[in-house]
Parts: structure tokens; C-alpha cells; sequence
């Protein structure tokens, strides 16, 4: 078994790189596993959150000395990210990348739901896929419209393309998005680590959506993206409410760094293409390193060692694999879930309507539209049923057609 703690890893003053070092080559569109783009951007997001959580950490501490440090680590996760994203081909669209987020979604959280030992985060998870699922149903039919292409080019035949929860019925009232925490000192360790995961695909997500939005010039697409952003929003607040707020900064320090070196290694372990694998080669030594830092800083100013919060050994892998009977056995259990407080009820209750009519304000949402709209162009909805037909028998498309 592989223990981070027992590697000392890339000696920081090595880890700082040229301009030659940062060129890395972008992975092929056309003949890339659809697999091998959702880790790209699973790390890009995982690094974006790095930089921004030293920022935060920075702004917080008074010690010039520590300031120093962690100016330093932020610069070093600073240019991991700008190598990860940079394995991104250029793309004629946003919405090509689009539609691979939401397969990342679909596939990660899913992942991270079949594994999580503790019940209540895991339906957290459950919730929250359904609706990434659906996301990737409204982005498809919109890139059909707009470019004539289709989404199986992106996502192949690995993740399905049909309705989840509508997305509809996402725009929650923000009372509704917080969940109580885990508990720090008795949680598993792993949880800790699928939360920060998820949390940081999701705010990703949100960033790219509110920011590639306004390129459009068809209407749907932007009025689609502001749609999809603002749930994104409510995603991120869902699940950064799961970690326990009474976490020190050192210790949130350490289980980011910690987590960085569970995803390079879980990754390397699966990577097929031989120029990103080298990348997530060199990033674990690095991490490795980055985590030695976290846990000196820990022992120092938390007066605990780092051994307290963390496992023995890195969980099983995270893998990007199909999830398809998952979100099936979802699809026909799930749908109709929304959230009360912090736990989940079957019925629309009076926050969530008030919400809903002040939101919608009597009109349908683009994300039906889009779906209307597909219809009159093509005479049918764009999914990719590969498994048969929609396990909810309202959702068929000839019943859902009338
Ligand atoms: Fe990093
Ligand atoms: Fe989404
Ligand atoms: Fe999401
Ligand atoms: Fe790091």
C-alpha cells in the first residue's frame, strides 16, 4: 500500500519550471479516451482550488514567514495548473468542453457516491449527479443546434445521455442548499477527501460557466449557460457544506495536499495516453513534497501531528469507469427528491415553490426550451440510450412527446 507520508518527494527548490518545461503537448481531440480529458480537467480543477485555498490561507495569516511559504507553494500549484488545462486541445467551442465538464461530473461524483462509507454524505452525492446528469442532456441537445454535432463525439459511449432530475427543478431556495458537516475528529478520512474532490470539480464548473456564457451569440446558449451557472453556484454551496467548518487551517492545508497526491497517484494508475502520464509522474513528486511541507507546518503551529487526521495508506484509486447501472437504479429511485433544510423530502414544499414562481416568473425555463427547440429542428430530443430505454417510463421520448 501507498503511503504519501513516506515519501519525501521533488525537493521544493526543484519545482519551479521554464517556459520549455510548461510547453507540454495537448492530447489529440480525436483519438483521446473521452477518459483521459475528464482527469485533465478533474486535476485542473483540483489545482485551481490549491491556488485559490493558499490565497484565502494567505489573506488570513499574519506570519510574513509562513506568507512567504505559502506565496511559494501557490506559485508552484500556480504553474501545475497552467501545465494540467494547457493538455487541453484547442476546441472549435466552449460547449465541446462544456459538455466533457458534465461527463466529469456525472462520472466523479458517481464514483466518489459508490465508495463514500458514510450514508448521509452519500446521498448528498446521489442528489447532486442527478442533476449534472440532466445538465448533460440540456448541453447536448443545445450543441447539436448550434454546431450539428453530437455528443457521443465527446463522450463516446461511456456515459448516457438522457434526462435526470429537470433541471427545472434545481433553482432550490439557498436555504434548502446547506447541509450539516461531517464531523472532523470522527469522520473517515476518506470522506473528507471526496467532498474536497467534488467541491472542487463543481466550483470549476461554475467559474468556466459564468465565464464562457456570454461568448454566445445564439440567445438559448445564453440564456442556457446563465441558466446551468447559477445552479453550478448552488452545487459548490452543497457541497462545501458538507466539510466541517471547525477544521484548522493547517489541517485543511494538509488534506488539500494530501488529496492532490491520492488523485495524481489515482490517476497514473489508469492514464493510458504516455504524455499526460508523465505529467501525473512528475506532479506526484511534487505533491509529495508539498505534503511533507503541510504536515511540518501542521506539527508546529497545530501542535498535533498530521497522522491524527489522515489514513495509513491512500484510499483505493479514484477511476474514471462507466457508471451507467448507478445512475439508472438513481433515475428510478431518485428523481423526485428535493431538499428541506438540511436533509431531503419527496414533496415541493412552500419555500421551494415561492422560489420556483419568483425564479421562473411564469415562463419556461431555456432549459426546456432547448429541448422544445431541438424537437422542431430535428423532430426528436438528442440522448444516447446505449443501455435501453429511460428507466422511468414518463421520461420516453414517445411519452414524453405525446
Ligand atoms: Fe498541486
Ligand atoms: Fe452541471
Ligand atoms: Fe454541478
Ligand atoms: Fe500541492
Amino acid at each position: 500500500m501507498f503511503n504519501p507520508l513516506e515519501h519525501k518527494g521533488l525537493a521544493l527548490d526543484r519545482q519551479l519550471r521554464n517556459w520549455r518545461e510548461m510547453d507540454v503537448k495537448p492530447i489529440d481531440p480525436d483519438l483521446a479516451d473521452p477518459y483521459t480529458r475528464c482527469r485533465i480537467i478533474t486535476m485542473n480543477g483540483i489545482e485551481v482550488e490549491a491556488v485559490l485555498f493558499d490565497h484565502h490561507f494567505a489573506r488570513v495569516c499574519p506570519d510574513p514567514e509562513i506568507r512567504r511559504q505559502l506565496a511559494f507553494l501557490r506559485y508552484v500549484e500556480s504553474q501545475q495548473q497552467r501545465v494540467v488545462n494547457w493538455l487541453l486541445p484547442g476546441v472549435p467551442s466552449a460547449l465541446e468542453t462544456t459538455i466533457a465538464y458534465e461527463q466529469v461530473a456525472v462520472d466523479l461524483t458517481a464514483w466518489v457516491a459508490r465508495m463514500e462509507p458514510n450514508p448521509y454524505l452519500r446521498q448528498a452525492y446521489e442528489f447532486g449527479v442527478l442533476e449534472d446528469f440532466d445538465h448533460l442532456y440540456r448541453y447536448a441537445n443545445l450543441f447539436e443546434i448550434v454546431e450539428r454535432r453530437k455528443a457521443e463525439k465527446v463522450v463516446d459511449q461511456l456515459t448516457e445521455v438522457m434526462p435526470g432530475r429537470p433541471t427545472t427543478l434545481h433553482h432550490r431556495h439557498p436555504y434548502d442548499n446547506v447541509r450539516d458537516p461531517y464531523d472532523r475528529d470522527t469522520t473517515a478520512p476518506l470522506s473528507k477527501l471526496h467532498a474536497l474532490t467534488v467541491m472542487a470539480a463543481e466550483q470549476q464548473t461554475m467559474n468556466y460557466y459564468m465565464n464562457v456564457g456570454p461568448q454566445y451569440m445564439e440567445p438559448i446558449a445564453r440564456q442556457l449557460y446563465q441558466e446551468i451557472g447559477l445552479i453550478e453556484q448552488e452545487h459548490v454551496t452543497h457541497y462545501e457544506s458538507l466539510v466541517d467548518p471547525g477544521e484548522t487551517w493547517w489541517e485543511r492545508l494538509v488534506t488539500h495536499e494530501y488529496n492532490e497526491c491520492y488523485l495524481y497517484y489515482s490517476f497514473l494508475q489508469q492514464e493510458s495516453d504516455p504524455t499526460v502520464k508523465a505529467v501525473w509522474e512528475l506532479h506526484l513528486e511534487m505533491e509529495l513534497a508539498h505534503l511533507q511541507a503541510a504536515c511540518d507546518l501542521m506539527r508546529h503551529h497545530d501542535d498535533r501531528e498530521p497522522e491524527e487526521i489522515l489514513a495509513p495508506a491512500l484510499p483505493e484509486p479514484v477511476r474514471f469507469e462507466p457508471n451507467k447501472e448507478l445512475i439508472r437504479h438513481l433515475l428510478a429511485t431518485q428523481m423526485d427528491l428535493t431538499t428541506l433544510g438540511a436533509g431531503y423530502v419527496r414533496d415541493q414544499h412552500e419555500r421551494f415553490e415561492k422560489m420556483q414562481e419568483r425564479i421562473h416568473g411564469g415562463d419556461e425555463p431555456p432549459s426546456e426550451r432547448v429541448i422544445e427547440l431541438h424537437r422542431d429542428i430535428f423532430g426528436q430530443e438528442y440522448r444516447v440510450e446505449s443501455d435501453g430505454p429511460h428507466p422511468v417510463a414518463g421520461l420516453r421520448e414517445a411519452a414524453a412527446r405525446g
